[in-house]
C-alpha cells in the first residue's frame, strides 16, 4: 500500500495528467485536492486525447475510484460536461466519482468578477477566467456556497440572495436572475446528488484498508498563493500541504511526494520568469513542444530549466522523487542551458525569494551542456538514452538532490522510462 502525492513543481502544465494516468495503472484511488477548472490535465492513450479540468486523471482506469476533495472549487456544469464527455467515449464515471459536500461551488458571478478584474490593466494577472479567485475569496470570507448546499433549496436560495446582495455594486449592470440561478444550481445538485460524499471518511477508510492512493495536484508550486511568485499566482496552495487540508487526511499517511518538472520551463499568464527565452526562440520551442494552454489555448511562455526554482520547489514540497517530462522536446537542441544560480547586481543568490521586486531583478547564471540531437520518444530504458541525454537528467538530479524516478519522452502513457 502507498499514498503518493503528485505535485506540479514549476508554473503548472508540467505533464501531471500524463504522470497521474501512468501511475493510475497501479492505483485504487486517485484524488484531486485543490484548484478547479483552471487546471487542464491532458491524458493520451492510444492516440485518444482527454483533457480533464476537474475529474481526476486516473478516471481512464476502469477500476480506479476518483475523489474530488473539499479543497477544490467546483464548477458543477463543468463536472457534468466532463462526465458526459467521458461516458460518450465509453468511460463509466457515475458509479466511481465522489465529490466532497464541503467543496465550494463556483457560481456565474465568480466568473463575471474574475473577468471584470482582468479587464483592469492595474489588476490584470492573465487568469483563466474560470472564477477561481473570487470563489476562494468567498470561501475564506465565510459566505461561500458548498456542494451540500446545492441539495437544499431553502439554504441555496438564502445563500445566493445574500451573495447577490453583498456583491450588488460589483455586479451592477450584469444580467443576473436570482431565481433562474437557484433553479439551475438545484438542478446541478440533483444531477450530482449520488456523487456527493464525505471524502475524508472514504479516503481514510481506503488508506486503512491498505489501498494504493494517488493524490493529484493541480497548477504548480510557483503558482502557490503563499510560495509562488505573488501576486502572479493562483488562489490556492498547489504545493503538498493542500493534499492534507484539501482532502481531510493527516500528513503521517503520506509515503512519498513526486514533483513533476518539464525538462525546460513554461508559464502561462503574467509574472516574472528569469530563464525565459527571447520570443523568436520561444516560438520554435512552443511549436516543438506544442506549448499552448490545455484550458485557454493561450501560447505558453517558454524558457530554460531553472534549478534554483526547482530546488525551492523540492524544499517546499519535501520531494522524494522527480518526474521529468517532455525530454523529447529537447531532442533538436544543439546546446542546452540549465540555470544553476542567480545573481543580483553581481552578488550570487542561493535561495529564491519570490517577491515581485527581487525575482524580476535576478540574472540567471547558466551552465551549458551539449544536446543529443537524436530522437528519444521510442526509448524505454535509461541506459539506452544517449550519453548527453543521460548527463542532462543526471545534472538535474544532482542540482535538486532528489532522485529522478520517471522520465517522460512523449505524451502517450507508454512513452515513459521508469528509473526506480
Ligand atoms: P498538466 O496540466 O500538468 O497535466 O499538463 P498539460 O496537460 O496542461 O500539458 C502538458 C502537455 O504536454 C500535454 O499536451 C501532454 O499531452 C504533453 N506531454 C506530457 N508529457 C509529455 C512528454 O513527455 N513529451 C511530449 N512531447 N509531450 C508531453
Ligand atoms: P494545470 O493544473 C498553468 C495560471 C493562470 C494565471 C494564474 C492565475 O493545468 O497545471 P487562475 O485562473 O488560477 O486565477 O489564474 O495561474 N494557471 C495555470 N497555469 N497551468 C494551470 O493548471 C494553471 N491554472 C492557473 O494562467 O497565470
Ligand atoms: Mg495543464
Amino acid at each position: 500500500m502507498s499514498v503518493r502525492v503528485i505535485v506540479g513543481a514549476q508554473w503548472g502544465d508540467e505533464g501531471k495528467g500524463k504522470i497521474v494516468d501512468l501511475l493510475g495503472t497501479e492505483s485504487d484511488v486517485v484524488a484531486r485536492f485543490q484548484g478547479g477548472a483552471n487546471a487542464g490535465h491532458t491524458v493520451v492513450v492510444n492516440d485518444a486525447q482527454f483533457i480533464l479540468h476537474l475529474i481526476p486523471s486516473g478516471i481512464l482506469h476502469p477500476d480506479v475510484t476518483c475523489y474530488i476533495g473539499n479543497g477544490v472549487v467546483i464548477d458543477p456544469a463543468e463536472v457534468l460536461r466532463e462526465i458526459d464527455f467521458l461516458e460518450k467515449k465509453g468511460v463509466h464515471v457515475r458509479n466511481r466519482l465522489f465529490i466532497s459536500g464541503y467543496a465550494h461551488v463556483i457560481l456565474p458571478y465568480h466568473q463575471i468578477l474574475d473577468k471584470k478584474k482582468e479587464r483592469d490593466p492595474n489588476l490584470f494577472l492573465g487568469t483563466t477566467g474560470r472564477g477561481i479567485g473570487p470563489a476562494y475569496v468567498d470561501k475564506v470570507d465565510r459566505i461561500g456556497i458548498r456542494m451540500i448546499d446545492l441539495l437544499n433549496e431553502d439554504v441555496l436560495r438564502e445563500k445566493i440572495s445574500l451573495n447577490l446582495q453583498l456583491k450588488a455594486d460589483q455586479l451592477a449592470g450584469q444580467e443576473i436572475n436570482r431565481d433562474v440561478m437557484v433553479a439551475e444550481y438545484l438542478q446541478f445538485g440533483e444531477q450530482l446528488r449520488a456523487n456527493v460524499a464525505d471524502i475524508s471518511v472514504l479516503l481514510n477508510k481506503d488508506i486503512k484498508a491498505g489501498k494504493n492512493v494517488l493524490l493529484e495536484g493541480a497548477q504548480g508550486t510557483l503558482l502557490d498563493v503563499d510560495f509562488g511568485t505573488y501576486p502572479f499566482v493562483t488562489s490556492s496552495n498547489p504545493s503538498v500541504g493542500s493534499a492534507c487540508s484539501g482532502l481531510g487526511i493527516g500528513p503521517t499517511n503520506i509515503d512519498s511526494v513526486i514533483g513533476v518538472f518539464k525538462a525546460y520551463t513554461t508559464r502561462v499568464g503574467e509574472g516574472p520568469f528569469p530563464t525565459e527565452f527571447d520570443e523568436e526562440f520561444a516560438k520554435r520551442v512552443r511549436s516543438w513542444g506544442n506549448e499552448f494552454g490545455a484550458t485557454t489555448g493561450r501560447p505558453r511562455r517558454c524558457g530554460w530549466f531553472d534549478a534554483v526554482l526547482a530546488r525551492y520547489s523540492a524544499r517546499i514540497n519535501g520531494l522524494t522523487g522527480l518526474a521529468i517530462t517532455k525530454l523529447d522536446v529537447l531532442d533538436q537542441f544543439g546546446t542546452i542551458r540549465i540555470c544553476t544560480g542567480y545573481q543580483i547586481e553581481g552578488e550570487f543568490v542561493e535561495n529564491l525569494l519570490t517577491d515581485r521586486q527581487t525575482i524580476s531583478r535576478v540574472e540567471p547564471v547558466y551552465e551549458e551542456m551539449p544536446g543529443w540531437q537524436q530522437p528519444t520518444s521510442d526509448i524505454r530504458e535509461f541506459e539506452k538514452l544517449s550519453r548527453e541525454a543521460q548527463n542532462y537528467v543526471k545534472k538535474i538530479e544532482e542540482l535538486i538532490e532528489v532522485p529522478v524516478t520517471l522520465i517522460s519522452v512523449g505524451s502517450e502513457r507508454k512513452q515513459t522510462i521508469i528509473c526506480e
